[in-house]
C-alpha cells in the first residue's frame, strides 16, 4: 500500500510524530504549508487556504494527516486540505498529538469531536482516527495538568514507557488496514 503522511505542527509534537509515523511505515512526508501561517487568525478562523503539495495525493492509496487540535476544532491547514484534496485522497488516518485525554475526549475540547467531524467529512474514505495525548509522556500527577501538557512536546526522551506502546500498536492497526 503506497502511504503519505501530511502534516501541520506549530510547536513541533506533530512533527516530531508524524516523520516517527514515516520512518515506521518508510512512506513518504509532506508538510502542509498554509498560504497565512498566523496562529492567532486561526484562532478566530481566519486562513486563506494552503499551497499546493509537491506530491500527487491521488498517486496514494492511504494519507496519514498528522496536526494538532486547538479550542476543539479542526484546525484550518488540516480542514483546509481536506477541502483542497477530497476528491484525491483514497483513504485517510487522521492522527492527533493534543491535550485532551482519552477520559475527556468527548468533553468541548477533547478529541473525540473533531474526530467525529473528520469522520463525517470523509466518510468511507476515514479509516480510522487516533490520538496521542501529550500527557501521556507525564507523570501521573502531571496528566491533567494543562500548564504542564502546554509545555511539553515530544521528543526522543519523553517518547518511551505508554506512548511508545500506544505507538507501536497504532503502527500494527496501519499494517493490518494495508493487508
Ligand atoms: C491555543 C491552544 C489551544 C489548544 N486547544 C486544545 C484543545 O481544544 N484540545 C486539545 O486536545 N488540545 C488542545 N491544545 C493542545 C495542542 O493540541 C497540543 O499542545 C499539541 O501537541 C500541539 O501540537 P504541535 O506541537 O504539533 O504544535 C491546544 C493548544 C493551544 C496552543
Amino acid at each position: 500500500m503506497k502511504t503519505i503522511v501530511v502534516y501541520y505542527s506549530r510547536k513541533g509534537s506533530n512533527k516530531y510524530l508524524a516523520e516517527k509515523i514515516s520512518n515506521s511505515l518508510s512512506c513518504e512526508i509532506e508538510e502542509i504549508k498554509p498560504r497565512l501561517d498566523v496562529f492567532i487568525l486561526f484562532l478566530m478562523n481566519i486562513h486563506l487556504g494552503i499551497r499546493s503539495l509537491k506530491h500527487n495525493i491521488k498517486d496514494y492509496n492511504r494519507v496519514i494527516l498528522c496536526g494538532p487540535i486547538w479550542m476543539g476544532k479542526f484546525i484550518p491547514p488540516l480542514s483546509s486540505f481536506i477541502n483542497k484534496y477530497s476528491q484525491q485522497i483514497n483513504k485517510l488516518v487522521f492522527v492527533t498529538c493534543c491535550g485532551s485525554t482519552y477520559a475527556k475526549k468527548d468533553e468541548k475540547f477533547g478529541h473525540g469531536l473533531v474526530f467525529k467531524e473528520v469522520e463525517n467529512r470523509l466518510k468511507k474514505k476515514c479509516l480510522f482516527c487516533q490520538a496521542f495525548p501529550v500527557g501521556l509522556v507525564l507523570p501521573d500527577e502531571k496528566k491533567e495538568d494543562t500548564d504542564a501538557f502546554m509545555k511539553t512536546h515530544l521528543n526522543d526522551d519523553n517518547f518511551k514507557g505508554e506512548i511508545l506502546e500506544r505507538y507501536e500498536g497504532f503502527i500494527k492497526k496501519l499494517n493490518l488496514v494495508s493487508r
